[in-house]
């Protein structure tokens, strides 16, 4: 009966792991600076609360790195007037629960990346005054429809190198400055109607307008809704390089105008419909897909005559090989039959 004294084992584990107060910094080394410059290095031993551990010294950045930190509770980070960036990388968090950041009202940078978060729920985020969020190099794979609701200043969020299957249009609720999203090396199969709705309107920085970059790079989006882009009117970037598209729809992109659009790298073998209305970006690039020659000629035509720059020179270079390997190969086939038709007179 070896099973039951492990299993009691395990048990005993569980309840002390169960029962352990909930604290969030043990050993935990914090760096303060002010304006670029160091300030000090504590660390704290254990302690819910990070305020409570810092010197009374001026500083506007805290970098918290390297440590070990499962579990960001419930104001662990509240009542710092002063900070303006927090760097929060490599600590191997794999949860924040709603309400652990709270009074930080001059909080501009939040970096939470290269940690272990698969999850972001409602309450983490919202309300904060934030303009950069990056939650990148994390294993998200669920974000709660409200997760970045009423963020009046949000210009900025990266959540690129992640595991995000599912697009939600629901998302970015009451965030009228956001202009960057980097989606970039997730999961993602497909953008569905009105994927953007929350996007829409003019942005201004101050006297600075602000233009849209969506980045979905290397995602596996298979389809896109014809109407994903609808109620945009201008978009900087819109990265969709590295996906699995085999079709692009001629209206996708009406009364859009868009400066870059990249669908390099993906599986399009054509472009069908009309022209003018799916080169409507100032570049497209659209190398990388296994285009049919004859329909790239087109393009090719098409884009010697038009104002909008087509970037497409190695599909061009592999389409002029191909037709020069036919070419040798059919010179190759005359010249055996002559050799044949030779040997056979003699
Ligand atoms: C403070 O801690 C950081 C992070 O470990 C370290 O790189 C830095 O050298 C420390 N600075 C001082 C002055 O001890
Ligand atoms: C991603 O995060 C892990 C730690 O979770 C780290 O080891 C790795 O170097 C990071 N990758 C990049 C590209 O930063
Ligand atoms: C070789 O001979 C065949 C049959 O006589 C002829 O049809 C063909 O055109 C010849 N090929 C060349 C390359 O002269």
């Amino acid at each position: 009966m070896l099973v039951k004294p492990a299993l009691f084992c395990a048990l005993v584990a569980l309840v002390a792991s169960k029962s352990s107060p909930s604290v969030t910094f043990k050993n935990v080394l914090v760096s303060g600076y002010s304006m670029y410059t160091y300030k000090f290095n504590v660390t704290i031993k254990s302690s819910n609360n990070l305020k409570e551990n810092l010197p009374k010294q001026v500083f506007d950045r805290l970098d918290i790195i390297n440590s070990e930190i499962p579990v960001l509770y419930k104001n662990s980070i509240s009542d710092l007037e002063d900070l303006d960036e927090l760097i929060f990388a490599n600590n191997e968090l794999s949860d924040i629960q709603p309400g652990a950041f709270k009074n930080v009202p001059q909080l501009r940078k939040l970096e939470i990346r290269n940690n272990k978060l698969e999850e972001i729920k409602a309450g983490v985020f919202n309300n904060l005054n934030i303009a950069t969020l990056d939650l990148s190099n994390n294993s998200i794979s669920t974000i709660a429809s409200g997760a970045f609701d009423d963020m009046p200043e949000l210009l900025n969020v990266n959540l690129a190198d992640n595991r995000v299957k599912i697009w939600n249009k629901n998302w970015f609720a009451n965030t009228p400055l956001l202009a960057r999203v980097s989606f970039q090396n997730n999961l993602i199969e497909e953008i569905p109607s009105n994927a953007f709705r929350h996007f829409q309107g003019e942005k201004q920085f101050g006297s600075v307008p602000l233009t849209i970059n969506i980045v979905l790079s290397h995602n596996l989006i298979k389809h896109i809704h014809n109407d994903a882009f609808k109620g945009l009117e201008k978009i900087n970037n819109l990265w969709l390089d590295g996906n699995e598209l085999s079709e692009w729809d001629e209206n996708l992109l009406t009364g859009v105008s868009v400066h870059d659009l990249r669908i390099d790298n993906n599986k399009l073998e054509c472009l069908d419909g009309n022209l003018d209305k799916v080169f409507v970006a100032a570049t497209t690039h659209i190398d990388g897909n296994p285009w049919d020659c004859g329909c790239l000629k087109n393009i090719d035509l098409w884009a010697s005559k038009a104002t909008q720059h087509v970037v497409m020179i190695y599909s061009k270079m592999n389409c002029d090989a191909e037709r020069i390997a036919r070419k040798l190969d059919a010179l190759d086939l005359r010249l055996k039959e002559l050799r044949k038709n030779n040997t056979d007179v003699m």
